[in-house]
C-alpha cells in the first residue's frame, strides 16, 4: 500500500524518482508526487490519478532539476484521491517534505493539538500531523527531532523525510511497513522495495522497526531510539532486473502466468536431491513433529487460498489436524493454541499487516511458527522462527499467479516431508509423490502451450454478469483462487462454492446462461461433483469443467471441457489454477481494463 522511493546523488533526482516509482506504481496509484531539493529549497509537485500525469506534471522528471528528492505513489487511507491529498506533505513553514507509506491511528488526536498550537491542515490525511510535527520538534539535529516524532506516533510507518536546512541527505525510519536502503557510488536511495532501486544498485540495507537511516551522497548512516548510530551489514540482491520488466509482455501478468513453470522449478529443485526433500530453513525431527498437536495457517488473499490447499493436502498426507484462517480473523478471534502448535503463515510480501499480526499473535502465545514468503528479508522472513522462502522471483501485478503457484508447490514439499518423517505415508507413496511434484513445472507449461482454448472461453463469457466456480476438496480451494482471480481483474460477480454446498442457497443465482465452472480433478469425488453440476445445468446453467487427460468418465453434461494433464490428486491444483488465472486474464483483457493495476485494489496491504 503506497510506494516510497528516495534519491541523493549526483544525477537528478526526479527521473530517478519516476523511475522507481513506476516500478512501485503496483502499491497504490491514485496519485502520485515528489519533492525534490532544488534552487535552495524544497519543490513539490503532486498529481490526482496515475504517474502518467505526474510525468507530465513535471516534463519527464525535467523539473525540479536537483540532486536529491522523494517520491510517493498512493493507496488512499485518508482522505479522497486528490491533488491536495497526495503526497508528499509539507510543514506549515516549508522546511520538511514528507512520504508516508501505512496509517497512523493517533493521527486525530495529534491533529487536535497541533490545530491547538496553531497549526493549519491543507489536507484529510493523517500522514500531514507527521510533517508539521517535524517542524515542531526540529531545532537543527534532524536524528533527534525524528526520534521525538517516532515517540508520538502510533500505528504503522514507512517515512522519507526532506529538510530544507540538508540539502546532500535526508531522513528515512520505518515501523511495520516495509523500506529499504541501498547505496551505489556517490549515491543512495530508499524504496519499498527493492525492485525500484535494482537498475542502479544491488547493494541493500534491511531497515529494522525502529531504525533511522540519514540517507547521504556518501553513504547512509543508521542509529537507534536513543540517537546512536549502529552498524548495519548491506545485503547484496541477486535478482535479476529483466524480472521486474515486462520484457515485451502487454501486461505482467501474463509474463508472471508464463513465468510458473521456472519459478515452480526454482521452488522445488535446489530441494529435492537424490529422490529425498530437504527443507533448509525448517527441520523438525521427527520426535519434534510427532508433538505436533494441530497445525493453524492465517494469510490473506491468495495466500490464504494456498492455505487451504494446504489444509486438505498435509490432513490428507500427515493425518495432522489443520485449521485455515484469514489472518484479519485470526488474530482477533482468541484462537486456541496448544504447547506444541505449529502455525503457518504465507505471504508473497511478507508485509501483509494482518498476516504479520496474526504471526505476532502466534508467537505471543507461545506456538512454533514457520513463515512461507517470497520476499528475502522482508518482517514476516525476519520475525517467524523458520523460514521457507518461494523463489518466484518479484512478482508485479496486483493479482498474484506466480507467487501462489509457488506456495502450492511448497506447502506439497512441506506436507509430504512431514508425511515421511511422521510414517504416515509409505516409502513408495513418498517418491511418486516427489517424482509428481518435480514434474510440475513441464506440466504447467504444457497447458501454456494451449492457452487459445481458455481465451475462446473468455470471448464467450466475457459479458456475463456473473460466474461460478464449484469443487470439492482440493477443487473447491482451487476454485476460491479461480474466483478471486476473476473478480479482481475482470470485476464480473464471481462465487467459488464448495459443489456440494451450491443447492443451499446459492443455486436460486443460477438463471438461463450462468457460466459454472466446474473443477473436477479428483478421481475419487469426480462423480459427486458431476451430480452437483447436472444439477446447475438442469437450472439453465452452462458447465465449463476442468477435466484431468485421462479421465474418460461420462461428461455429456458439460459444455466445454478444458482438459489438464494427469498427476497425483493431491497436486491438481498446481494444474487447474493455470486455465482460471488464463480465463479471468482473457476475460479481463476483452473487456479492455487495466490487467495490471485492478481498480480499489493494491498488492502490498501494509494497513488492516
Ligand atoms: C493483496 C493482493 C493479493 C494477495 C494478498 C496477500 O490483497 O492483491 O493478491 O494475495 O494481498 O498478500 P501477501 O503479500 O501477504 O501474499
Amino acid at each position: 500500500m503506497c510506494g516510497i522511493v528516495g534519491y541523493v546523488g549526483r544525477r537528478p533526482a526526479a527521473p530517478i524518482l519516476l523511475d522507481g516509482l513506476s516500478k512501485l506504481e503496483y502499491r497504490g496509484y491514485d496519485s502520485a508526487g515528489l519533492a525534490v531539493w532544488a534552487d535552495g529549497g524544497i519543490n513539490v509537485q503532486k498529481t490526482k490519478g496515475r504517474l502518467s500525469n505526474l510525468y507530465n506534471a513535471t516534463d519527464g522528471g525535467k523539473t525540479p532539476y536537483g540532486f536529491m528528492g522523494i517520491g510517493h505513489t498512493r493507496w488512499a487511507t485518508h482522505g479522497e484521491p486528490s491533488d491536495i491529498n497526495s503526497h508528499p506533505h509539507t510543514s506549515q513553514d516549508g522546511n520538511f517534505a514528507v512520504v508516508h507509506n501505512g496509517i497512523i491511528e493517533n493521527y486525530l488526536p495529534l491533529r487536535r493539538k497541533l490545530e491547538a498550537k496553531g497549526f493549519s491542515f491543507r489536507s484529510e490525511t493523517d500522514t500531514e500531523v507527521i510533517s508539521h510535527l517535524f517542524e515542531y520538534y526540529y531545532s537543527g539535529n534532524l536524528i533527534e527531532a525524528t526520534v521525538k516524532v517516532m515517540h508520538r506516533l502510533e500505528g504503522s510507518y514507512a517515512l522519507g523525510v526532506l529538510c530544507e536546512d540538508f540539502p546532500d541527505r535526508f531522513v528515512a525510519v520505518r515501523k511495520s511497513s516495509p523500506l529499504i536502503c541501498a547505496d551505489g557510488e556517490d549515491e543512495s536511495f530508499i524504496a519499498s522495495d527493492v525492485t525500484a532501486i535494482l537498475p542502479y544498485t544491488r547493494s541493500v540495507y534491511y531497515l529494522n522497526d525502529g531504525e533511522i537511516a540519514l540517507v547521504g551522497t556518501d553513504g547512509i548512516s543508521f542509529y537507534n531510539t536513543d540517537c546512536e548510530e549502529i552498524k548495519k551489514e548491506h545485503t547484496f540482491i541477486e535478482w535479476d532486473i529483466s524480472a521486474a520488466e515486462k520484457g515485451g509482455y502487454e501486461h505482467f501478468m501474463m509474463k508472471e502466468i508464463e513465468e510458473q513453470p521456472k519459478a515452480v522449478a526454482d521452488t522445488v529443485s535446489p530441494r529435492i536431491k537424490d529422490g529425498k526433500i530437504t527443507l533448509d530453513g525448517f527441520n523438525l525431527t521427527a520426535r519434534e513433529l510427532e508433538k505436533v498437536g494441530k497445525i493453524h495457517i492465517a494469510a490473506c488473499g491468495s495466500a490464504y487460498h494456498a492455505g487451504i490447499v494446504g489444509k486438505y493436502v498435509i490432513e490428507q498426507l500427515c493425518r495432522i489436524s489443520v485449521e485455515v484462517d484469514v489472518a484479519s480473523e485470526f488474530r482477533y478471534r482468541n484462537p486456541i493454541i496448544n504447547e506444541g502448535d505449529l502455525v503457518i503463515v504465507i505471504s508473497q510480501s511478507g508485509e501483509t499487516a494482518d498476516t504479520l499480526a496474526a504471526l505476532r499473535e502466534a508467537k505471543a502465545r507461545g506456538a512454533k511458527t514457520l513463515a512461507i514468503v517470497n520476499v528475502v528479508g522482508s518482517t514476516i522472513a525476519l520475525e517467524a522462527d523458520s523460514i521457507l522462502y518461494t523463489h518466484a522471483g518479484p512478482e508485479i501485478a496486483v493479482a498474484t499467479t506466480k507467487a501462489y503457484s509457488t506456495q502450492l508447490a511448497l506447502l506439497y514439499l512441506l506436507a509430504a516431508d512431514m508425511a515421511e518423517k511422521l510414517g504416515r505415508i509409505s516409502g513408495e507413496r513418498y517418491s511418486e509423490l516427489v517424482d509428481e511434484i518435480e514434474k510440475l513445472p513441464e506440466k504447467i507449461g504444457e497447458i501454456l502451450k494451449n492457452k487459445e482454448y481458455v481465451q475462446y472461453l473468455a470471448s464467450k463469457f466475457y459479458s456475463s454478469e456473473s460466474i461460478f466456480f464449484i469443487g470439492r476438496n482440493t477443487d473447491y480451494a482451487v476454485s476460491l483462487e479461480g474466483s478471486l482471480k476473476l473478480k479482481e481483474i475482470s470485476y464480473i460477480h464471481s462465487e467459488a462454492y464448495a459443489a456440494g454446498e451450491l443447492k443451499h442457497g446459492t443455486i436460486s443465482l443460477i438463471e438461463n446462461g450462468t457460466p459454472t465452472v466446474a473443477v473436477m480433478t479428483g478421481k475419487r469425488l469426480f462423480a459427486k461433483t458431476a451430480s452437483n453440476a447436472e444439477e446447475v445445468k438442469s437450472r439453465g446453467g452452462i458447465i465449463v469443467a476442468v477435466i484431468c487427460e485421462s479421465e474418460r468418465s461420462e461428461a455429456s453434461f458439460c459444455d466445454h471441457i478444458i482438459r489438464i494433464p494427469d498427476t497425483d490428486e493431491v497436486l491438481a491444483p498446481s494444474l487447474a489454477v493455470i486455465p482460471l488465472q488464463l480465463f479471468s486474464y482473457y476475460t479481463a483483457s476483452l473487456k479492455g481494463l487495466d490487467i495490471d493495476k485492478p481498480r480499489n485494489l493494491a498488492k502490498s496491504v501494509t494497513v488492516e
